[in-house]
């Protein structure tokens, strides 16, 4: 009997809390032809990283000290780019940070270790709707909302964020993700 080997189109991968990262990671989907892939609790099994899927996509939020879904871009990284900085993973970071000064820190370096160098990073903005956060992220998130109330040279995305009040704020804008698109098409 003849076996016949199909091969998974290339996909998305994604982690998220709250659903906005997945927003991107459909959007980043639908413009390159992938698929999505939740690894918010893992990668599910089947999952192959190797040079035939190059490039690999990873989109996931900020949490803090957490980027979550990065250890397992580093560990694609590892895999697929054995030689040398070729760079064939790239990790969106979702935040609220102002993206443009996340990008000009790449505040999201330091989450790579030994693998930032393989890695091609972007920062997009992301979303918040306060009723919905769980008490321990509702928690949090006021002491970051002091911190830019009271901090000098305050940005005007960071005074939007901390005009938003008790709603929330959504600056999801899948329009962001067009550099992440070309990037992918040029390899
Ligand atoms: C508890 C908490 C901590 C957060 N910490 C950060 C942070 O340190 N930096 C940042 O840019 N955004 C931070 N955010 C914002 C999230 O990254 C943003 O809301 C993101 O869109 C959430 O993604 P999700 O909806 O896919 O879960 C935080 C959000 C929460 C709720």
């Amino acid at each position: 009997m003849q076996r016949t080997i199909v091969q998974e189109k290339p996909a998305v991968y994604f982690s998220s809390v709250y659903g906005s990262t997945r927003v991107y990671a459909e959007a980043l989907a639908t413009a390159l032809g992938r698929r999505i892939v939740d690894i918010t609790d893992g990668v599910p099994a089947g999952e192959v990283w190797n040079e035939e899927a190059v490039p690999l996509i990873f989109v996931g939020p900020v949490y803090g000290v957490k980027l979550l879904g990065s250890e397992y871009a580093a560990q694609a990284a590892r895999k697929v780019d054995t030689t040398s900085a070729g760079q064939d993973v790239a990790f969106v970071t979702v935040g609220l940070t102002d993206p443009e000064k996340a990008a000009a820190k790449d505040s999201s370096a330091k989450f790579f270790g030994e693998e930032k160098d393989r890695i091609r990073r972007f920062y997009v903005p992301g979303r918040l709707h306060y009723p919905d956060l769980r008490l321990v992220h509702r928690t949090a998130i006021k002491g970051m909302l002091l911190y830019y109330s009271t901090k000098p040279g305050t940005s005007a995305f960071e005074k939007e964020l901390v005009a938003s009040g008790g709603v929330g704020f959504d600056k999801v804008d899948t329009e962001k993700i067009r550099p992440v698109v070309w990037w992918a098409q040029a390899r």
